[in-house]
């Protein structure tokens, strides 16, 4: 089991610390390589995804990814920038079909900033496409106006499309994941509005076909946004393209407590897959030993499940980070009056010492 481990930036060297802390506890062997990613890999390299970092991505079994990205890079061309390094590797790996669990553990209820009985019980799982939409339409770029509502003006724009494909597939991945849940897929798109989220809802449709034991549910984006808050139970499977996805599931995140709790997995055709949390590099906080690194070790998990065909080790780790939030353990994000506040590497430690 070849693990390619890249940590990144500010708090992802901080969070796949605690992550590989839990997997070496276990009892199992992995290969496991590190290299840097993002603004660390410019630093080092000049380039946000050198060669060699994406070569340990492609020949690893999994990649464990902790977040890049940081201010100070904001004024760099847009190909050095450390985002263009998780951009690359889902392109690169053809990692279309992301995974984001929103499940509200029982312990965190009071923790969320919805009311308790909005959210006792969540699991939903928001399933974004991920190498298409507007992320990797071309062209894009900056011109000057020809038309519109002022010519002659400088203007910017980037391209929104789907092929037919791309949809069918990502469809596909849902409604499969539907039918081992609650057998529920809402499609979330801006058909009202946009060719683009049509021919999504078109395509969608035309896939369900062949899944008549799943209920298929339609919804724009606006209003998924605004009923994830209102009744978020009512979702089970929610599928969308890259953008909506983005913006949805760090709204899901504080369902589940806080964005700190949000794993994903970003898989391909033949399952390999980038395991990372959902949340970014979190500067404001990164050095403090403060962040919450349970997203990081779920995702962990979910590699296990998804990759390495080590279904008990991912419900070890599950049961253990359960433990610990019943212990009352908390980093600063998801802590409350009466739980016991801890930093990243107690965290990790009290996951370690949970899993038995
Ligand atoms: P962010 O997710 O990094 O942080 C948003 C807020 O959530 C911050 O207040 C942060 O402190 C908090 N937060 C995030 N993760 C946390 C954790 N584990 N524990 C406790 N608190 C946590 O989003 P941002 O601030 O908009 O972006 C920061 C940088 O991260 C940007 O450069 C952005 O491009 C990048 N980013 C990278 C990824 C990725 O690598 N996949 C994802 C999102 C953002
Ligand atoms: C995420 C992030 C990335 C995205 C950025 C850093 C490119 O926000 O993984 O959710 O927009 O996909
Ligand atoms: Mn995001």
């Amino acid at each position: 089991m070849k693990i390619a481990v890249l940590p990144g930036d500010g708090i992802g060297t901080e969070i796949v610390a605690e992550a590989v802390k839990v997997l070496n506890a276990l009892d199992l062997t992995f290969e496991m390589e590190s290299a840097l990613v993002g603004g660390a890999a410019y630093e080092a390299h000049g380039h946000p995804l050198p060669e060699s970092t994406l070569n340990l991505a492609k020949a690893a079994d999994a990649v464990l990814f902790g977040a890049v990205g940081d201010w100070k890079y904001d004024k760099l061309d847009r190909p050095l920038r450390p985002e263009q390094a998780i951009l690359g590797l889902r392109k690169n790996l053809g990692l279309f079909a992301n995974f984001r669990p929103a499940i509200c553990y029982e312990q965190l209820v009071g923790a969320s900033s919805l009311k308790p009985e909005l959210i006792a019980g969540l699991d939903i799982l928001i399933i974004r496409e991920l190498t298409g939409d507007i992320y990797f339409g071309q062209p894009r770029g900056r011109r000057v106006a020809t038309d519109g509502h002022f010519p002659g003006a400088e203007e910017a724009f980037d391209t929104m499309r789907y092929s037919k494909p791309e949809i069918e597939r990502i469809a596909h991945v849902a409604f499969q994941a539907a039918r081992k849940r609650n057998k529920k897929v809402t499609s979330v798109d801006k058909a009202n509005v946009l060719e683009t989220f049509q021919f999504w809802k078109d395509v969608v449709t035309e896939v369900h076909a062949q899944y008549p034991d799943v209920e298929l549910q339609h919804m724009y984006v606006d209003n998924a946004a605004m009923q994830l808050v209102k009744a978020p139970k009512a979702f089970d499977v929610v599928v969308t393209g890259n953008m909506f996805g983005d913006i949805l599931s760090d709204e899901a995140s504080m369902l589940t407590g806080s964005i700190g709790m949000l794993p994903s997995a970003s898989l391909n055709s033949k399952n390999q897959g980038l395991y990372e949390p959902s949340h970014g590099s979190a500067p404001d906080i990164a050095g403090k030993g403060v962040a919450n690194p349970l997203a990081t070790i779920l995702s962990a998990a979910m590699m296990l499940r998804f990759s390495l065909n080590q279904e008990a080790a991912a419900q070890r780790i599950e049961a253990a980070v359960q433990k610990v939030l019943a212990q009352g353990l908390r980093t600063p994000d998801i802590w409350s009056e009466g739980t016991t506040q801890v930093g990243t590497a107690q965290m990790g430690d009290a996951v370690v010492k949970a899993l038995g």
